[in-house]
């Protein structure tokens, strides 16, 4: 008998079936979460007496034998091993036999498989944060190399106000902030044991599954068989939250991108995070950040890929299932390798402050001075009229709105004085947005300051979460 599932077929079932349905070039990836789960299996069906001692000892140690095979490449998988499950099984009955036939007791593949990928996520979302913490400390690194330094920001890709390039900055530590956030939600919403409800109805036999849940660290059992192996909820959750922190990434590149442009110049990218053309001699192109922008796409791909595979489906277990893997995987590679070479060039990237302090227009001060005439008893509507005046004769006169005379200014309206031209500053239009989450120098340190404790502290926690994750207990 080649197939475990063999014994009700009359005919051989046909080598294409088996070519088309397996899955195991996919899921080897699960192999040692498979082998983690099995050995917990194995010390509760010993516990409940559904093994004997002697038959767990021999399951544990063939199981051991197994991970370790795979660790040094020697484990071979055989044309006929239809998934990791069963290949392990397969060989675990070669080396322990009888006793290697009792592991898949009150167990079905349908609640294995939720289980390698519920272990799998446990183990890359500690990794994921890890990753973004790193990547978070990095920009952290970089608000604090170039405090001061004055940036356009942009809205509509046109120049909007003044604001600290550290403040840019920490925008993005405050979106990965919420992805990680979302990710710890997700590691909980993940942290549930699905072991011990067989193919979708339960077992007859008297599992622990309290006990495997201790084992393996899951802070909870889930409550309905059907439900347990049909869910993937879960899955596309953490998917979900790879794709946004992949926008995220994106969102950086492209203004990475625009500032690497000959046009802008704010930066210079780190040659060697570059790449050249086999044609134009002199290029330098930043093609690691374009193509961060379009493995973002491949992963809303992969998201998009799941839900709909999951939507047409009746309750409970059914094959298409088994495609949930391969954008799973693919996604959280991406997502770890995108986090993992931007933060070193992040950490390498100069930026042109001689470049983005000339490239300021004195236009991005017209709010400022819009708030300096409300701060006088116009009222705004007016004000914005006012000063989008002053713009347009600036513009008709070829002149700077920072060069007016204060006559000038008094054309538009009698109350403008003297103290018009303090507001006629790029420092002091930075460091009059004192409002809360505003780029006033002094909020920007406050948060600097702020964010060096949290990045700690996150730190921490993730540690302690991957220690309680680590070993099997006992
Ligand atoms: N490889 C399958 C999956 O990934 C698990 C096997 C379930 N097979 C079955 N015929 N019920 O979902």
């Amino acid at each position: 008998m080649k197939y475990m599932w063999e014994g009700r077929f009359k005919d051989k079932v046909a080598y294409e079936v088996i070519e088309f349905t397996k899955s195991i070039d996919i899921d080897k990836k699960l192999a040692f979460y498979d082998i983690k789960g099995s050995i917990a299996h194995t010390k509760m069906l010993s516990k409940v007496g559904l093994i004997t001692k002697i038959d767990e000892e021999r399951i544990i140690n063939g199981l051991k034998k197994i991970e370790e095979e795979i660790r040094k490449n020697k484990f071979k998988i055989l044309p006929t091993d239809e998934d990791i499950h069963t290949a392990i099984e397969r060989r675990l009955i070669k080396l322990v036999g009888k006793s290697g036939e009792k592991l898949h007791t009150g167990r079905s593949r349908n609640d294995q498989i939720v289980l390698d990928e519920k272990l799998y996520l446990k183990e890359e979302i500690i990794n994921l944060l890890n990753y973004i913490i790193d990547f978070q400390k990095t920009l952290l690194e970089k608000s604090e190399e170039y405090f001061g330094v004055i940036i356009p920001s942009y809205t509509h890709l046109k120049q909007s106000q003044p604001v600290l390039l550290s403040h840019y900055f920490l925008a993005y530590i405050e979106k990965f902030e919420r992805d990680k956030e979302r990710f710890l939600i997700s590691y909980d919403k993940n942290n549930v044991l699905p072991l011990g409800v067989g193919a979708c109805a339960g077992t007859n036999l008297p599992l622990d599954r309290e006990y495997v849940a201790k084992l393996l660290n899951f802070s909870k059992i889930s409550n309905n068989s059907l439900d347990t192996v049909s869910d993937r909820d879960f899955l596309i959750e953490i998917l979900f939250n790879c794709v946004l922190s992949l926008i995220h990434l994106s969102n950086f590149c492209e203004d990475l991108i625009i500032w690497n442009t000959d046009e802008f110049s704010f930066i210079n990218l780190p040659d060697k995070y570059c790449t050249g053309s086999s044609l134009m001699p002199h290029k330098k192109n930043p093609d690691v950040l374009e193509l961060i922008r379009s493995k973002a796409a491949i992963a809303i791909g992969n998201l998009t890929g799941i839900l709909t595979l999951i939507k047409g489906l009746p309750l409970s277990y059914n094959r298409d299932l088994q495609e949930d893997k391969k954008p799973l995987f693919e996604t959280i590679e991406i997502l770890k390798s995108s986090l993992k070479i931007l933060t070193k060039i992040v950490k390498e990237t100069k930026f042109n402050v001689e470049k983005i302090k000339n490239s300021i227009s004195s236009f991005t001060l017209a709010t400022d001075i819009a708030e300096y005439l409300v701060k006088k008893g116009i009222p705004f509507r007016n004000s914005h009229k006012i000063v989008g005046k002053i713009v347009n004769y600036c513009i008709e006169n070829k002149k700077e709105i920072i060069s007016l005379t204060l006559e000038e200014f008094k054309n538009f309206s009698p109350i403008f004085n003297k103290e018009i031209f303090n507001v006629l500053n790029f420092e002091n239009s930075v460091d009059s947005k004192k409002v809360i989450g505003g780029t006033s120098s002094t909020n920007v340190k406050m948060e600097i300051e702020k964010w060096k404790k949290n990045l700690k502290k996150s730190s921490i926690h993730i540690l302690s979460l991957k220690k309680a994750n680590s070993t099997l207990k006992k």
